[in-house]
């Protein structure tokens, strides 16, 4: 008899990078609750895929000069490598730049347009003028409106999590330049969200719904604030499907947003499976269960938009299930104070089923963040993981191989039996509601019976009379191995195999087995060293390494107005550097001119020019400046007073977090003077307290 479906996913993970440990917390969390259900014979599928589309990709493609597909599809391949060695099992992992996903976007929006809940408005929207582009998203930052946060995306709020228009930021500025952006009016497409707050309301408050508790208080506050129609639609240039019709209807090309496909690629992907297994991704979507996994970072768009759209079509609504966020040793991950693992790094440091061990012993259902503590760690592992579960399983099999030849009889335990059979339930239920902490916790309470139990037997001392015992606990090591599957894979299928065994599934579960036991594999690894953390030592330290350069050429930027491309000799090299100075400077001033350059930053394709330095000027409004170095020579180091330079490579968004400003005619970053070996730099006109870019 066929059951009825479900379908589980974990989030889409942009394909802009390679995937850190915090991703891995949730490909462990959703793996382990879809291998405990394929334990219980339930029909399962795991959907998943990386996030191709969007402003995120297209920045980070932009910045390394490649075509944003060619760009993801790398982190794509990379993502589905890393996932099978961290032994995620899904059944499907595609993308969302496919025509599956491209032909289910259109299905959704022409459905949910023919049902009335797709509008037309014009707006205002960010457009920078020197870099000739509307702003999308994270194309412009500034302070978050809501809570004040600066430095934050046109899109959402990392603080406190808001949705947010690039026009509702503060001092916003262009990721790209960093100049102001100014307003445009654009006419886009809308999905009238507002019309469903009810709806939502009502399917939030529904007990049978299943959000969490801190969850609900999120959305009660968004829609207790009033909800907005949803803008889905994105202007030229960008990396998403056009929508059908925009030219004919507004007289510009309009792109789906991501995060109108994004979703879908749930879907899409369930799609492709589908097509290939002679099944109907109908029959998941619109008849079976649905369960999502997500971060508490985009719960606004999976907890108000995509129900609200599954309303609009009248499917029935997903379920769903927010993890908080990893930090390492106590803070948000890191790369300068070392705590900032990709996936792949971690793996050479440790077996992955460490990981998973340590997470699924932090994990439940709230929405809290989980500290990857390394002492922790290495204590969760040692003592616990292999003291404990390991240490059972192994010692067990391990005495049963050496000793006896078959094993044909069991002892009968019943008050043991019971109390296991007990801690078993127990485990099942905890798995079944997402509580991963405490299906642990009950696990090891059997190996603990279990070790209990071996040790008051003393088989050691008269093997001949103690089989039976024995194989009670090779019993125990076998039940252990179906239970810790879903968190251990490779650890059960080693117990299994020396049993002569394999995939057993929850139903296996006994006290009845009997046989030879063959020769059992190292179970667990034991931790050594734990990554070493290094001390944050931002406090003597200035992140950017400045020189002082010599122009030696100017030219016009083939392909816009405000730029020149500069040739610039730093005594060791030259660079070329994309300078936004055309405004302010002919260019035989600049010819010849000693500057302050930037040589630390992330190499940028400008507009098709590359620019391997930064041009570092005082500006007011008025005047533009270059910094004025004295007598030092080309080449020379700039520094400010007492802090040591970083020679680390640094964003430009990090960049631009770094505020230094005029003052007396100085340059100062915290208190601190900029000079060279010659005295201090100088600014000449450009008025106190403004900045320096
Ligand atoms: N592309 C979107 C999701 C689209 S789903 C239709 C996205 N991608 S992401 O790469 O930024 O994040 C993917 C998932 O990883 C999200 O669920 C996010 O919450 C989670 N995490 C990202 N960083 C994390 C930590 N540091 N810790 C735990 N989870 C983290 O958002
Ligand atoms: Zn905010």
């Amino acid at each position: 008899m066929e059951n009825t479906s479900l379908l589980v996913t974990s989030a889409l993970p942009y394909a802009n990078g390679p995937l850190h440990i915090g991703h891995i917390l949730e490909f462990i969390q959703t793996d382990m609750y879809v291998r405990f259900m394929k334990l219980l014979n339930t029909n399962v599928v795991y959907m998943g895929g990386a996030d191709m589309h969007g402003t995120p990709i297209e920045i980070k493609a932009k910045a390394v000069g490649e075509k944003p597909r060619t760009f993801a599809l790398k982190f794509y391949k990379k993502q589905k490598e890393v996932l099978e060695n961290y032994l995620i099992n899904f059944d499907n992992y595609y993308h969302t730049d496919t025509p599956e996903n491209q032909e289910l976007a259109e299905f959704f929006y022409t459905e949910l347009k023919k049902k009335g809940h797709i509008t037309r408005k014009k707006m205002t929207v960010m457009y920078c003028e020197s870099c000739k582009r509307f702003l999308p998203d994270r194309f412009v930052k500034g302070s978050c409106p809501h809570c004040g946060e600066d430095d934050q995306y046109g899109d959402i709020c990392e603080k406190c999590n808001t949705v947010l228009k690039g026009i509702d930021l503060i001092e916003p500025h262009c990721v790209l330049c960093a100049k102001n952006p100014i307003q445009k009016e654009s006419e886009h497409y809308f999905f009238t969200l507002k019309k469903f707050s009810k709806r939502l309301e009502t399917w939030m408050n529904d007990p049978e719904s299943g959000v969490q508790p801190e969850i609900k208080n999120w959305l009660c506050g968004w829609i207790k604030n009033g909800l907005d129609d949803w803008c889905i639609s994105r202007d030229a240039p960008y990396y998403g499907f056009e929508i059908p019709d925009s030219v004919k209807e507004t007289g510009e090309k309009k792109y789906f947003y991501v995060w109108l496909d994004a979703p879908i690629g749930y879907i899409s992907s369930t799609k492709k499976w589908c097509d290939k297994h002679g099944k109907d991704w109908k029959e998941y979507w619109y008849k079976g269960r649905v369960q999502h996994f997500i971060g508490k970072d985009i719960v606004y768009f999976h907890y108000l938009f995509w129900p609200a759209m599954f309303m609009g079509m009248d499917i029935p609504l997903p379920k769903l299930l927010t993890h908080g966020f990893v930090n390492v040793n106590g803070t948000k991950m890191s790369k300068s104070r070392g705590t900032f693992f990709t996936a792949e790094d971690f793996l050479k440091l440790f077996p992955a089923e460490l990981l998973r061990f340590y997470y699924a012993s932090h994990l439940d259902t709230k929405v809290s963040d989980i500290d990857l503590q390394f002492d922790d760690f290495k204590a969760v592992i040692n003592n616990v993981l292999m003291g404990n579960l390991g240490n059972f399983c192994y010692r067990t099999l391990t005495f049963a191989q050496k000793n006896y030849d078959s094993l044909d009889e069991n002892a009968v335990e019943g008050a043991l039996v019971k109390k296991i059979n007990g801690l078993i339930e127990k485990t099942k239920k905890e798995y079944n509601v997402f509580n991963f902490k405490s299906a642990v916790k009950n696990i090891l309470q059997i190996a603990d019976v279990g070790n209990a139990y071996f040790q008051k037997t003393e088989p050691w001392k008269n093997k001949e009379t103690s089989a039976a015992q024995v194989n009670f606990c090779v019993n125990i090591a076998r039940n252990l191995s179906i239970l810790v599957q879903p968190i251990l894979p490779e650890f059960a299928m080693k117990v299994q195999k020396a049993l002569g065994e394999k995939n057993l599934v929850w139903d296996d579960i006994n006290f009845q087995w009997k046989g030879t036991v063959g020769k059992v594999a190292i179970l667990v690894t034991k931790v050594d060293k734990v990554p070493e953390m290094k001390e944050s030592s931002s406090k003597n330290e200035f992140p950017l390494h400045m020189k002082v350069g010599k122009i030696i050429d100017v030219k016009n930027h083939p392909d816009a107005d405000k730029l020149y491309v500069l040739k610039v000799d730093f005594k060791s090299e030259k660079r070329q550097v994309v300078a936004g100075l055309r405004e302010h400077f002919y260019q035989k001033d600049l010819e010849g001119m000693k500057a302050v350059f930037c040589v630390n930053l992330a190499k940028a394709k400008i507009r098709g020019e590359v620019s391997e330095a930064m041009v570092m000027v005082a500006e007011d409004g008025e005047h533009v400046e270059l910094l004025n170095v004295g007598s030092a020579k080309v080449g020379d180091d700039v520094q400010f007073e007492g802090l040591s330079s970083s020679h680390k490579e640094v964003s430009f968004n990090d960049f631009l977090k770094i505020k230094m400003t005029v003052k007396d005619g100085h340059v100062i970053y915290n208190k601190a003077k900029m000079v060279t070996s010659k005295g201090s730099v100088k600014v000449k006109k450009v008025k106190d307290g403004s900045k320096i870019c």
